[in-house]
């Protein structure tokens, strides 16, 4: 019989009052994904990600399949999931992974480890919504997985993957799903300044020092992330990351900055109309950055804890996912742009509404709606995600 415990953790990430302990403070506070379960929440509106989770299935497996084949068999087995959110994606990768080990025990005809899972996310995360669909996740493991398999401790982790959450050398396989584009700060350089006129990311008329101060925040931040990682993995454990990123080295190309666009445009549309201030959209830039694999291979090599063993790029349409939502008869009627505009609005809306003020987010979306679907109606537009697979060196 499988048994499970659920407990939460505290970490203190950077020298609190220190200027950018502050700026984290605010991207830690502001960006969540929305909560609860009702038709504007992320649990009700990611089958966007979900599908990527799909998509991402077979990496995870052979990762987990190399790791036990390679390293000391583990009896406790170190779990992480880094920016888990809420919602039904956060426990539907952990079975993913609960599945790659069980396969990988029965071909090697092992004995099952034990399992630590964490689930990683920012302190305003609505972990409560992961926690209570906690009974039927522990019910339908212990129906399909032999009494033999190891028992699961499911366990909350708060905090931000920009730095230390976990203990030394504790992991065994670490994943992420569409979290690492979100940068830890608003770059050094722009925050705060109207450089990036009528535009809320990287987009074609950015002034290069945008670009750079973009890139090398970029740098700096998955530079970090990987000295973390290297200190809580062990020697050969493995690392499977996807998300958002770009085919181009220009990171002014559409594919990566196109959503955003729209969304500027759309906040634009306010501005000519008196309802917000111009200068409010020139201070908002986001906290994001889609890399290309030139870049990561560099930061990978540069940092020099990890190697990268595998990677691959596939593309998402903007739309993708709806065949995911059969269980969702709330959103089974809605048009592409509005589903497109939910899932944008699930992921953007606190940061938004903490700069612009929550008063305007039912129009703000209704417009940016208008515009994907004008946009879609001319250019089947996709997402590109990249998921590599790192393994950490001796
Ligand atoms: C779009 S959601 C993806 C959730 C889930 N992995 C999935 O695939 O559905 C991105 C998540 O990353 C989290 N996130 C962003 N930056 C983070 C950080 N520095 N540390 C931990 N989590 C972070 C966000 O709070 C958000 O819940």
């Amino acid at each position: 019989m499988l048994s499970f415990r659920t407990i939460s953790s505290f970490v203190i990430y950077n020298a609190p009052g220190s200027q950018k302990a502050q700026r984290q403070m605010e991207v830690v506070q502001v960006l969540h994904m929305n909560k609860g379960a009702g038709v504007t929440s992320y649990a009700m509106n990611s089958a966007v990600q979900s599908k990527i989770i799909s998509v991402t299935k077979p990496a995870i497996e052979r990762a987990i399949k190399e790791t036990l084949c390679s390293i000391s068999w583990p009896v406790s087995m170190g779990i992480a999931d880094l920016g888990c959110s809420s919602g039904p994606n956060a426990l539907l990768v952990v079975t993913e992974i609960l599945d790659a080990v069980f396969d990988t025990c029965c071909h090697l005809e092992r004995s099952s480890p034990e399992f630590k899972v964490y689930l990683n996310d920012l302190f305003s995360n609505d972990f409560n919504n992961i926690f209570t669909s906690l009974p039927a996740f522990y019910r339908k493991q212990s129906q399909e997985k032999e009494s033999g398999f190891g028992p699961c401790f499911i366990l909350g982790a708060p905090g931000s993957f920009y730095g230390r959450l976990f203990p030394s050398n504790s992991l065994h396989f670490v994943h992420s799903s569409s979290s690492l584009h979100w940068l830890s700060q608003v770059p050094i350089g722009v925050e705060g300044r109207s450089l990036n006129k009528g535009k809320i990311y990287i987009s074609k008329s950015s002034p290069q020092c945008v670009l750079d101060a973009y890139l090398s925040q970029f740098q700096n931040d998955f530079s970090f992330f990987l000295k973390s990682r290297s200190q809580e993995m062990v020697t050969g454990a493995r690392m499977v990351l996807s998300f958002m990123a770009r085919k181009d080295v220009d990171p002014t190309t559409p594919e990566s900055c196109y959503q955003w666009e729209l969304l500027a445009h759309a906040l634009m549309t306010m501005v000519a109309q008196g309802v917000i201030e111009e200068e409010k959209v020139d201070l908002f830039d986001a906290p994001y950055y889609a890399p290309c694999i030139q870049e990561l291979k560099l930061e990978i090599e540069k940092e020099g804890s990890f190697v990268m063993d595998w990677s691959d790029g596939y593309e998402i349409d903007w739309d993708d996912g709806a065949d995911q939502m059969v269980t969702d008869e709330s959103l089974a009627p809605l048009s592409s742009e509005e589903r497109v505009a939910r899932t944008i609005r699930a992921v953007v809306e606190s940061m938004l509404e903490s700069h612009f003020g929550g008063h305007i987010m039912d129009e703000l979306f209704r417009r940016y709606a208008k515009l994907v679907g004008d946009h879609l109606s001319n250019t089947r537009t996709r997402y590109y995600n990249l998921v590599i697979s790192l393994v950490k060196k001796a």
